[in-house]
Formats: C-alpha cells, sequence, structure tokens
C-alpha cells in the first residue's frame, strides 16, 4: 500500500520557498527603502524650494495612498512605459518606493526629536553645518531612527503579502496555492500565520537584544 503523504510533507516546500520571497522582498524594500528615505529626508530639509516640494509631495503621495494601489500602478506602469520586468521586480519596486517615504519620516522624526539646544550650542562652538550634524545631532538621532527602522522592517515584512495580488509566489500567494492544492481551505492559513510571527517576532527579538547594547552606556 502506497503510504499517503502528510500535509507538512507535501505542501513545506511552497512555504519554504514563499518564505524565501517574503525575505527576499523585505531585505530589498528596506535596503534600497533606507537609501532612498535618507535622500527624501534630506530633500525635505532641503533650503532650496523645488528640491524641499518633490520631497514633501513624494512622501505625503505615497503615504496616502494605498500600497495596494501602488503595486498595481508599477506593474502595469512598468508595462506601459515598455519596460519588460517580472511581478517579483515590479513587487520589489513598489516595496521599496513605498518604504523609502516611510524611512523619510522616520529619519525626520528622529532628526527632529534632537532639542534645538544641541545643534545651537554646536554652531555657537564654531562647527559647521555639516560637522554639527555629522557630530552632534546625528549620533543623539539615531537612537530614535535605529529602532524605527527596525520596526519598518517588520512592517515590510507583513505588508509583502500584498504584492501576492500580481502574482509574485511570496508566503500569502502559495498560501492561496496551497489552499487551492490541498482543499484545505484553513490549514495553510494557520501555517502561513504562524510562519509570519516568527519571522517578525524573531526580528522584534533580535532588535530588542541590539537596542540594549546601542543604549547601554546610557544612564
Ligand atoms: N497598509 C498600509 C498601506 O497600504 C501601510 C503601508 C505601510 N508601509 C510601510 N512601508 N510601512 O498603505
Amino acid at each position: 500500500m502506497v503510504q499517503k503523504k502528510s500535509f507538512y510533507q507535501q505542501y513545506a516546500p511552497y512555504f519554504v520557498k514563499g518564505t524565501e520571497y517574503t525575505l527576499a522582498l523585505a531585505v530589498i524594500g528596506v535596503t534600497v527603502g533606507f537609501v532612498l528615505g535618507t535622500l527624501l529626508a534630506m530633500m525635505k530639509r532641503s533650503r532650496v524650494w523645488i528640491i524641499k516640494a518633490i520631497g514633501n509631495i513624494y512622501v505625503e503621495f505615497v503615504r496616502g495612498t494605498p500600497l495596494l494601489i501602488q503595486v498595481f500602478i508599477v506593474y502595469f506602469g512598468t508595462q506601459i512605459i515598455g519596460l519588460n520586468v517580472s511581478g517579483f521586480v515590479s513587487g520589489a519596486i513598489a516595496m521599496f518606493l513605498n518604504s523609502g517615504a516611510y524611512v523619510a519620516e522616520i529619519i525626520r522624526s528622529g532628526l527632529n526629536a534632537v532639542p534645538v539646544g544641541q545643534g545651537e550650542a554646536a554652531r555657537s562652538l564654531g562647527l559647521s553645518r555639516q560637522l554639527t550634524m555629522q557630530l552632534v545631532v546625528l549620533p543623539q538621532a539615531l537612537r530614535t531612527i535605529l529602532p524605527a527602522l527596525g520596526n519598518e522592517f517588520v512592517s515590510v515584512i507583513k505588508e509583502g503579502s500584498v504584492v501576492s495580488v500580481i502574482g509574485v509566489g511570496e508566503l500569502t500567494f502559495q498560501t492561496s496555492v496551497v489552499q487551492g492544492a490541498s482543499f484545505e481551505a484553513f490549514l495553510p492559513l494557520i501555517v502561513t500565520a504562524c510562519i509570519y510571527f516568527v519571522l517578525t517576532f524573531g526580528l522584534t527579538q533580535v532588535l530588542h537584544v541590539g537596542e540594549r547594547h546601542f543604549n547601554r552606556e546610557r544612564a
């Protein structure tokens, strides 16, 4: 008699593949999003009004529209302009374009959280604008920026589920595949929820350790 494979033996590869895609999307989203976000934060602080306006409009627009719509815009938009990129590439682009706007706000609020007196004191001691930022404001701002970036990473892992709508084989997409193949509606969802939870909870724990390490010399 042929031994029937258990649900897990049969469908584990789908969940593994999905998890890989989900992590890849999140890593690209956050790292490229960080570069874009830093650029946007600098644009928003620019003294040239047009640069400042572009930075502001971008951030407000991206934060004010649903990620789902942005994913569709990138997916169909790239086709319209003749770029034949895969769903994964479109999804990754949408993720970092979206995350960049949130990172810009994280950096802006981190810099604003440093008391103005700190910068003023440095300037009155004769430090240039750039050195004041580099040696006095930024190091203090990092205390608020780094934990918030960690939270952004967690958000991006979860929000990545949205790109399943354009057929990217990440975790949420694979869940539907398993549902269809196994005629099980419920179990795959629970497995998926557990995987997401392990990813985000694991990451949060790592971030807590990092945060404690970062704040250790603080009185
Ligand atoms: N779900 C919300 C949306 O569709 C939030 C997206 C959050 N994105 C992020 N990078 N933190 O707009």
